[in-house]
């Protein structure tokens, strides 16, 4: 049987602890071990950004990663968005301006808008458009995405 290692990491503010082996995506590690599914997974070789998360603080792809490379680090995951039972200003805006439809890509283009307002708090839409560029969606042809950054922007710099 191959060997395996402790990994302990935080967790959207808590700690948590899983083993696996060495050669483990963190990715794979955060479905299968933790069961934080929210973190989806598509192209597996760091294209798509569904699998985006944010790793001590900056939009990083967890399918290029191994768990390993993660102990010690603080992840904040689509599951820690939502606080005291409130949509995140970024969930507001895309349930509002049609910015999601069949959900695929919606964890990783979320966590990389989050990223991306901290970055550029107050963004144009070309800027927008770039910064979403990094995840990939088949199905809302991008706009409703854009517009629902635009309108979380100034929330986000009010909150
Ligand atoms: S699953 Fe990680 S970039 Fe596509
Ligand atoms: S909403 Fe379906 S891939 Fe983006």
């Amino acid at each position: 049987m191959a060997e395996t290692v402790s990994v302990q990491l935080t967790v959207n503010g808590q700690r948590r602890e899983g083993r696996c082996e060495t050669r483990k995506l963190l990715v794979d590690f955060l479905r299968e071990d933790l069961g934080l599914t929210g973190t989806h997974v598509g192209c597996e070789h760091g294209i798509c950004g569904a699998c985006t998360i944010l790793l001590d603080g900056e939009a990083a792809r967890s399918c290029i990663m191994l768990a390993v490379q993660g102990e010690g680090a603080e992840l904040r995951k689509i599951e820690g968005l939502m606080e005291n039972g409130k949509l995140h200003p970024l969930q507001e805006a895309f349930h509002e301006h049609h910015g999601l439809q069949c959900g695929f890509c919606t964890p990783g283009m979320l966590m990389t808008a989050l990223d991306f307002l901290r970055v550029k708090p107050e963004p144009t839409e070309a800027e927008i458009r770039e910064g979403i560029s990094a995840v990939l969606c088949r199905c809302t042809g991008y706009q409703g995405i854009i517009n629902a950054v635009k309108a979380a922007a100034p929330v986000m710099r009010g909150s």
